[in-house]
């Protein structure tokens, strides 16, 4: 990757969305932390071909990458969504090392005033990458502005009120926006409207999950077994950025608990009961949200809400981090009603008491 060309502008930690739980204790379901952010530079894919699963998603992102280089084109607007740790903002990066762009990168929520935005917008250079990570935070204000800078690259910026209001034109030079939300649902109809290319990321499979941690051990110089980096997947929530973190994890209790042999299962196993992360890969908040629907509402079905609050933790964290992962493996059902737990949670929680 080429750093020297990448500009990155206030750069903020989505502290809002990190979060504890509430034993205090870093949880597994943080969103990136700063180690993350260390190793992830390199850690994190840079070329398609490095970048594992999202199969479909992949060979449709060559096709329009290729299409738009032989046209000569910037590439059009594109929105990554999908859970915390799929792979957005390394696809981000991909597209503009494939296109040979510069990529500026900011976020919604650091974005506050129509200036901020507009003073971007007019650096950029044509066929610039602008990546604008939880899109879905910016304010409406800013986001009109960004309407027909999306659409036909102008900006009209009226300054002054009443009799004395002029408008400003910018000219802005064609770029590509990439959009990276974990809610699209939250994204205004004219905002998604104006995307040519959306992209969903699903949870990953566990094989895809062992070749990434395999990968990202030959990197870290870990020697670890195939069963190994394996039961490490299968716990990582199908999540990349999880898998990486818990490799690390047990590569600490590796190095201090064993006399530095390759690892095997038993040590992830051992590293993972540490943790208290159990075979399901899932740690306390995940066990007492299911206890709590288990015991004080009677297996739900219960408010998104209610259940935050009983839990005395973000609702936020709740819905784009511990839920997702509970839908997709069938242990919480979304009803019109609330969340209802279903047989397998109940029986896995009878089995692995918090
Ligand atoms: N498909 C993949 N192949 C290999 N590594 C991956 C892949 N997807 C993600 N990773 C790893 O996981 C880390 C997290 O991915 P990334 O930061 O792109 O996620 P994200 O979707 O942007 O998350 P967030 O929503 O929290 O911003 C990367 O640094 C990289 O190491
Ligand atoms: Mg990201």
């Amino acid at each position: 990757m080429n750093e020297k060309r990448k500009i990155i502008f206030n750069q903020e930690n989505s502290s809002a969305s990190e979060s504890k739980n509430s034993s205090g204790r870093d949880s597994l379901h943080q969103q990136e932390t700063e180690e993350d952010q260390v190793y992830s530079l390199s850690l994190r894919p840079s070329r398609i071909e490095e970048f594992i699963g999202q199969q479909e998603l992949k060979d449709n992102l060559q096709v329009a990458l290729q299409a738009a280089q032989q046209r000569k084109e910037p590439i059009e607007h594109m929105l990554f969504s999908g859970p915390p740790g799929l792979g957005k903002t390394s696809l981000a990066n991909i597209v503009a090392n494939h296109m040979g762009a510069r990529l500026t990168t900011t976020s919604g929520p650091s974005i506050t005033r129509a200036g901020d935005l507009i003073g971007i917008l007019t650096n950029l250079e044509h066929g610039d990458v602008l990546f604008i990570d939880e899109i879905h935070r910016m304010s409406k204000t800013v986001e009109e502005f960004l309407y027909p800078a999306m659409e036909n690259f102008k900006i009209d910026f009226i300054v002054d009120k009443g009799p004395y209001a002029k408008t400003i034109n910018f000219n802005l030079k064609p770029f590509t926006l990439i959009g990276a939300t974990t809610r699209s649902g939250l994204l205004a109809a004219p905002l998604r409207d104006r995307f040519g290319i959306f992209y969903h990321l699903g949870f990953y499979q566990p094989e895809e999950l062992s070749t990434i941690v395999t990968k990202s051990a030959e990197k870290l110089n870990v020697t670890i077994m195939p069963e190994a980096s394996l039961e490490i997947a299968r716990r990582a929530r199908g999540t990349p950025r999880i898998a990486n973190r818990l490799l690390r994890r047990v590569r600490d209790y590796a190095q201090v608990k064993t006399s530095g042999e390759t690892i095997g299962k038993h040590v992830v196993d051992e590293a993972m009961g540490t943790l208290r992360i159990d075979v399901a890969g899932l740690d306390d908040l995940d066990r007492r949200l299911m206890q709590v629907v288990n015991d004080h509402y009677k297996g739900g079905p219960v408010g998104i809400e209610t259940l935050a609050a009983t839990l005395n933790e973000e609702l936020d964290t709740i819905v784009d981090v511990v839920e997702p992962y509970l839908l997709k493996i069938g242990f919480l059902n979304r009803t019109p009603r609330g969340r209802e737990l279903t047989d397998a949670a109940v029986q896995h929680i009878l089995v692995n008491k918090v």
